[in-house]
């Protein structure tokens, strides 16, 4: 190990080669930071982004939560957590008790004035101490029904407000942001009396991964994809996020929610309006944001009428597993599932953009849990040669993959002659791999995700208007699904979802890949 030298508590080493920049000194605020996303994805995002010197030279933790819980007992939980959940390639001990020692942890109700005071004078003490300029970020990693009473307690004790006039107060808001359209306007309400827009962050963590980011990349960086990227050219879309889990520990949540709200009003929407967003004029905020919502706006709203045809529900039953012999509980079965819920833990849709670009052209969206891969994926299938020069060899059209995860890259596949003398044509693929070509593993979506908040930049995270298009389209799916009871199991655990899924492509004469 290379000679050190003396620093103060959170104070990180000047910068190593990283690819992300360091931020402003501050202090971050975890509300929450007993809860499961601290554990495993907050905190061992904060560690590697300081672990990499991206954090800022000088940082201060607070975590904040019910549970009564002294400085030291939150460090020693924090190190554990880092030591599961960080990337095993930027553990070191000396590193790990570093950022230890820059936790600091406040404990109170979150609807007691008292407990604000007191998180309030932590916050001057320790910019004082380790000359944070009263930078904050506030994170909101609690229970939703909660962030309205923070957002309240907040504005009281004076702290949604720069504390000097000259220094930035900022604060992120997890999913899920309201439950329907009304919930989320409200929220966006309570949200916006007492911070501006520009202090927001609506967190959508899949906007953090790096093949997500990739994809405008693909389409604006280079020269060769966007003439193609149309109607002309592309005959539909599938949008694929796949889960092998099942709804695990976390019943109570999603018994509330559904795949619904979980994942389509979110993840599966952005990757849709990336891949149909007309080129924005600049990589910024208002620029990329404005482009994504129009998308939103323009996907035909769905009636009972286009529910009952292009949308299917599903929920798993019991199943075989991934090759093992043990029979995975059906949804119904799993701890603290009601035994006849109607939650829906599989959706498939088909959307129409209507806009000049994609008119005629389908956007297939799916997403379930407990189906046979975890991928994440959208794949561009192109129309076929418009004649078949090659007689009898059924030429499929050529497919664009963007693997979002796992195995992070885009492949794409064309057809070549086999060897010999016959003209027998192949599918081949062309890859582009992430891991082999950069050596990169996945990469904590949350710590880019953070380190864009600590730097201003707005461009991966939700606007107000961009939650409450999402919400518009899904709304009227989630009424009907409210008011018209499914069948269900109607899935077997371990396998692609519904039956009435597939009939959903093959009445358009096409299929889901399987990935
Ligand atoms: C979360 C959902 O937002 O995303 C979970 O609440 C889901 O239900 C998860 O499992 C998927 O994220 P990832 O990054 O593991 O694909």
């Amino acid at each position: 190990m290379t000679p050190r030298k003396h620093r103060e508590p959170g104070d990180a080493e000047p910068a190593k080669k990283s690819s992300i920049t360091a931020a402003d000194p501050c202090t971050i605020v975890i509300f929450g930071a007993s809860g499961d996303l601290s554990r495993r994805k907050l905190v061992p995002a904060l560690y590697g982004l300081a672990a990499q010197n991206c954090l800022a030279r000088r940082f201060a933790i607070i975590g904040f939560a019910r549970t009564p819980m002294s400085d030291e007992a939150f460090q020693a939980s924090a190190v554990d957590s880092v030591k599961k959940f960080a990337d095993a390639s930027t553990l070191r001990d000396e590193e790990c008790k570093e950022f230890a020692n820059a936790l600091a942890y406040v404990a109170g109700e979150y609807h007691r004035p008292e407990a604000f005071e007191k998180l309030k004078s932590r916050l001057e003490e320790l910019d004082r101490a380790h000359k944070l300029e009263g930078n904050r970020l506030f994170y909101l990693a609690t229970p939703p029904e909660v962030y309205p009473v923070i957002i309240d307690q907040l504005d009281k004790a004076g702290l949604a407000k720069s504390p000097n006039g000259k220094s930035w107060v900022r604060i992120i808001i997890e999913k899920p942001y309201g439950r329907d359209l009304d919930s989320a306007k409200k929220l966006n309400q309570t949200v916006l009396n007492v911070f501006s827009e520009k202090q927001v962050y609506r967190i959508d963590h899949y906007l953090g991964k790096d093949t997500v980011q990739n994809l405008m990349v693909l389409r604006f960086g280079n020269g060769i994809f966007e003439p193609l990227w149309n109607r002309n050219f592309v005959d539909h879309v599938q949008i694929t996020a796949a889960e092998t889990l099942g709804v695990e520990q976390r019943a109570a949540f999603y018994e509330t929610a559904g795949a619904t709200r979980d994942m389509i009003q979110s993840h599966v929407l952005q990757l849709t309006s990336l891949v149909a967003m007309e080129p924005p004029a600049a990589f910024d905020a208002t620029a990329v944001r404005n482009e994504k919502i129009k998308v939103l706006q323009s996907i035909r709203p769905f009636t009972e009428e286009s529910i009952r045809t292009d949308v299917v529900r599903g929920q798993y039953g019991p199943g075989g597993g991934r090759g093992d012999s043990s029979l995975l509980n059906g949804y119904r079965k799993e701890p603290g599932v009601a035994k006849d819920s109607s939650t829906e833990t599989y959706v498939a849709a088909r959307l129409q953009i209507d806009n000049w670009r994609w008119a005629g052209v389908p956007f297939y969206l799916r997403t379930g849990k407990r189906l046979p891969s975890r991928v994440s994926e959208i794949a561009i299938h192109f129309r076929s040669a418009p004649h078949m020069v090659f007689r009898g060899q059924g030429l499929a059209g050529n497919t664009l993959v963007l693997n979002v995860q796992p195995d992070e890259g885009i492949s794409i596949s064309f057809h070549a002659k086999l060897p010999g003398q016959e003209m027998k044509l192949k599918p081949v693929a062309m890859d582009f791999s992430y891991q082999k070509e950069f050596g990169a593993g996945e990469r904590s979506a949350y710590a880019t995700l953070i380190n864009d908040c600590m730097r201003g930049d707005a461009t991966l995270f939700d606007r107000a208007d961009g939650v409450e298009s999402a919400w518009a389209l899904v709304n009227p799916i989630l009424d009907w699904f409210e008011s018209h009871k499914p069948k269900f199991p109607n899935y077997a655990a371990g396998t692609w979802g519904p039956e009435e899924a597939d009939k959903l492509l093959e009445r358009d004469g096409r299929h889901w890949r399987k990935p």
